[in-house]
């Protein structure tokens, strides 16, 4: 066995490690500054309690972008270092982020060893590249992000760091190949674990799922299926799940080799930079002359996140996790047995509360985070949730999921359809949409995004935005200047969220303009970006009346859309007359 010794290397601090919503998201070249990814790592051990760290149990892998096998090298030589007992590494370095939080909470290494946290190596939905980001986010033993009170201490410790452990002299690790390395240290032994990235999840997926109903429905001839990866790490459970479990054609399967850059891509599932997905399904300007499949989906970077689509057809975030929620207990074995509790985040249409209302299922109103839900799943109270930004899971882990989100969609369209497969009429995409709209009623909601947008003008537009929210009649005089036909603004606030487990509160969470029709329109900014700010409008409009849920959205919330710039003074503050993305 191979020895090592631990040395003890001096490092002075770097001021702007501050984890944001989902972890340290810089630019590659931040990332490769001398000491940068060694004094996080060593700030986040030091963050932790010491059970957490010697002889612990850690994985390390992500969406294998771009610097992601340099840092798994040296994070596996600092974990040696730091008294860790074995790292656990997905083969070539790739484990989507759900697929992380399954391995956590499900996986048991050949000596019967658990792990009890992460690293996770991924900027997301940002590019990869040498000129694009890379990411780090620590997981605890829940399989979720860490909570507040552990980033916030890594950012202190790394404010003020002096020194990291490492094991100089360890040999790299074979991440191609799976199987155990073991080495010997001052304290004795450690091993890295390879394993085959996918086997954990799929046997996780199949037991919440009716495999064999949504094999059914891909093996039928009228129903079509398209999977694009956006060649993130999605791709490595596409074929695997999609192709060998349930017998979709290879040919379904779009951009689903993972690569370090993304194929120069955006890895981001929406409209805009799905766009060989948009086409393919019949949206957008250039759309292929094919006859479009009748279902397509896409994952992000990480596989988290997740888009869903008809034939010509887009389902929004918001209405997708409420339409999940109306039918799981019917079309998905794992929530037969009824919902705990349904949670959005704020910014996150209402068309999730109407279902909970109807079903009277428990409700919760987070903030933007996927950790506000692992809390409530923690304590039992939360079976499905979902967030505008195209994501959507459930308890099963601890983040959310893509792939799951598109099993969760076949069962349905497979629930839909099971007596009348063999006949010629399919309930497609849309119907189910159109079905949920006509029943609940339908939220039409877009969103902005202004994206590296001046970080001081973007403040000075949300200061505003808060100044105005206290006089109201002053409000309603500007909304009703810029429209007459929109409804009066009934409330203004800025969104702050007690946790109901742990008391904590959130302030400063999105500022809301909330109508007395219903609609509302929230302005925040993004938690997520790497340059820049990025400023996030959120409008909604809730209509009940059946004879006009058809309405084109851009349409339908044109008068919200001019009062909501206007308002906000977004030209004038932000020097842009466009969004950069709208969605
Ligand atoms: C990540 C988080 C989500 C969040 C999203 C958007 O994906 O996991 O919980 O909704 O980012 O965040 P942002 O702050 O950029 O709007
Ligand atoms: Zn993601």
């Amino acid at each position: 066995m191979v020895m090592f010794k631990v040395a003890r290397v001096e490092t002075t601090p770097y001021n702007d490690q501050k984890p944001g919503t989902s972890g340290l998201r810089k630019k590659v070249k931040v990332f490769k500054q001398p000491n940068y990814l060694h004094n996080f790592v060593q700030s986040s051990f030091n963050a932790l309690t010491t059970a957490k760290v010697r002889g612990a149990t850690l994985v390390v892998s992500g969406d294998g972008r771009y610097f992601s096998k340099d840092a798994i090298q040296i994070i596996i030589k600092m974990a040696a270092a730091n008294g860790v007992r074995r790292i656990w590494v997905g083969q070539n370095g790739l484990l989507s982020t759900p697929a992380v939080s399954a391995v956590i909470r499900e996986r048991v290494g050949s000596d019967g060893s658990k792990a009890s946290g992460s690293f996770i190596l991924t900027a997301s939905h940002n590019p990869g590249g040498p000129n694009e980001d890379f990411g780090i986010k620590y997981n605890m033993e829940n399989g979720g992000p860490a909570p507040e009170g552990i980033t916030d201490k890594i950012f202190e410790n790394t404010k003020t760091i002096k020194e990291y452990l490492i094991a100089e002299d360890l040999p790299d690790v074979d991440i191609s190949a799976v199987g155990i390395t073991s080495f010997t240290g001052p304290e004795g032994q450690f091993d890295v674990d390879v394993f085959d990235s996918a086997s954990d999840y799929v046997k996780l997926m199949k037991s919440i799922f009716d495999f064999q109903s949504i094999q059914k429905l891909l093996s039928s001839p009228k129903f079509t299926f398209c999977y694009d990866a956006l060649h993130g790490v999605a791709g490595a459970y596409a074929k695997r799940i999609f192709v060998e479990e349930l017998g979709a054609q290879e040919s379904s399967l779009l951009n689903c080799v993972p690569k370090e850059d993304f194929g120069g891509g955006h890895p981001d599932p929406n409209l805009t930079y799905a766009k060989e997905l948009v086409a393919r399904m019949g949206l957008g300007k250039s759309s292929c002359q094919d006859e479009p499949p009748e279902f397509g989906a896409a994952a992000d970077g990480d596989a988290d996140r997740n888009m869903v689509l008809g034939k010509r057809f887009f389902v929004t975030p918001s209405d997708s996790v409420a339409i999940i929620a109306a039918n799981a207990v019917q079309a998905i074995p794992y929530f037969s047995g009824g919902l705990k509790g349904v949670a959005r985040s704020m910014p996150t249409s209402a068309a999730l509360d109407v279902v909970a209302k109807h079903l009277n299922l428990k409700f919760f109103e987070v903030p933007t985070g996927w950790k506000f839900f692992g809390n409530l799943m923690d304590a039992g109270l939360c079976s499905v949730c979902g967030e505008e930004s195209f994501g959507t899971g459930s308890d099963h882990i601890r983040e959310k999921d893509g792939i799951w989100a598109v099993l969760a969609w076949l069962s349905i369209i497979a629930y839909k359809n099971k007596d009348n497969l063999s006949s010629n009429k399919l309930v497609t995409v849309e119907d189910i949409v159109r079905q949920h709209w006509a029943t609940y009623g339908r939220h039409y909601y877009t969103r902005y995004d202004y994206e590296n947008v001046d970080a001081g003008a973007a403040k000075e537009l949300m200061a505003y935005l808060v100044k105005l929210q206290s006089d109201l009649t002053e409000v309603n005089k500007i909304v009703k200047g810029i429209r007459s036909d929109v409804s009066n603004v009934a409330n203004a606030d800025e969104f702050e969220y007690k946790d109901p487990v742990d008391g904590s509160i959130s302030k400063h969470q999105g500022i809301r303009y909330l109508f007395k029709d219903g609609s509302r329109l929230v302005f925040r900014l993004s938690g997520t970006g790497s340059e820049g700010a990025t400023i996030r409008l959120y409008i909604e409009q809730y209509e009940k009346d059946s004879s006009k849920i058809g309405r084109d959205s851009q349409d339908a919330l044109a008068p919200l859309v001019e009062v909501a710039l206007k308002l906000s003074k977004m030209e004038e503050f932000t020097g842009r007359s466009a969004p950069t993305v709208i969605t």
